[in-house]
């Protein structure tokens, strides 16, 4: 993705859609530690890539010593900083960022990796996530739809309210060759400035199961194992670097 959506440069907007529509940061987060756990017992250091927010990071720091985060968007960083004072953030591209530390444990979280073009970028992330790893460190990506379960004309809407802010956003997905493409309007409202109207663009690769875990395997983490994580939620990629 070469120009970052409107969305991720409104990110107070973002959040507020997330929080209006409930998304579950907290008790995912924690079950994603207990993961983490499982393979790592000792994981002590942890790097969210794509951290947007920085909701996961907000409960991954109450569960771990030390926690970092990178974002391509600045917007989204700010917004996460605010949340996360004192923990390092760092502006970057989860292709190419260069950190001075390893972790025990790096998180790919709600799709982020979908917004990469083909899969010799899906490598080359992988690659770097795999260079920030610790031996024994867990790499956990949760992908975007694979080709064989990816559905096409999907709408979906919501309208929330929160903090005197109403914010309705409709979606409307479909295959465009290897992606999905998703345009989105938003509408955003409130008291004193009325009523103002975007629309999102996101091209999202539909990256194969066996692209992912080559893709891991390049970087060094093997036996990759696929978690379902319910209805409307892609799944989960863990797996650990030798
Ligand atoms: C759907 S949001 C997920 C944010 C956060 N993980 C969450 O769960 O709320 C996708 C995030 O990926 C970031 N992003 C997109 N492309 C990126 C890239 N190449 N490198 C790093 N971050 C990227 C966006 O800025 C955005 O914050």
């Amino acid at each position: 993705m070469d120009e970052l959506s409107p969305i991720y440069r409104n990110a107070e907007i973002y959040d507020a859609l997330y929080e209006g529509r409930g998304r579950s940061y907290e008790a995912d987060s924690q079950t994603l530690v207990k993961y983490i756990r499982e393979r790592n017992a000792s994981a002590s250091a942890l790097l969210d890539v794509a951290c947007g927010t920085g909701r996961n990071l907000r409960s991954f720091a109450d569960a771990f010593e030390h926690v970092e985060g990178v974002d391509l968007a600045e917007d989204m960083l700010r917004v996460a900083q605010k949340r996360l004072p004192g923990v390092p953030l760092h502006q970057g591209d989860m292709k190419d960022f260069r950190l001075d530390r390893r972790f025990d444990a790096i998180t790919c979280l709600f799709s982020a990796i979908g917004y990469l073009d083909d899969a010799g970028q899906l490598n080359a992330a992988l690659r770097c996530f795999g260079r920030h790893l610790k031996p024994g460190g867990v790499l956990v990506v949760e992908p975007w739809y694979f080709p064989d379960n990816a559905l096409s004309g999907r709408v979906m809407g919501d309208v929330v309210t929160v903090g005197g802010q109403t914010i309705s956003r409709l979606s409307h997905t479909v295959v465009e060759g290897r992606a999905h493409r998703m345009t989105a309007h938003y509408l955003v409202a409130d008291a004193e400035s009325g009523i103002r109207h975007f629309t999102d663009l996101h091209m999202l690769s539909l990256f194969s199961r066996h692209e992912y875990e080559t893709a891991f395997a390049e970087a060094g983490v093997a036996s990759v194992e696929f978690l379902q994580t319910g209805r409307d939620r892609p799944g989960l990629l863990i797996g650990v670097k030798s």
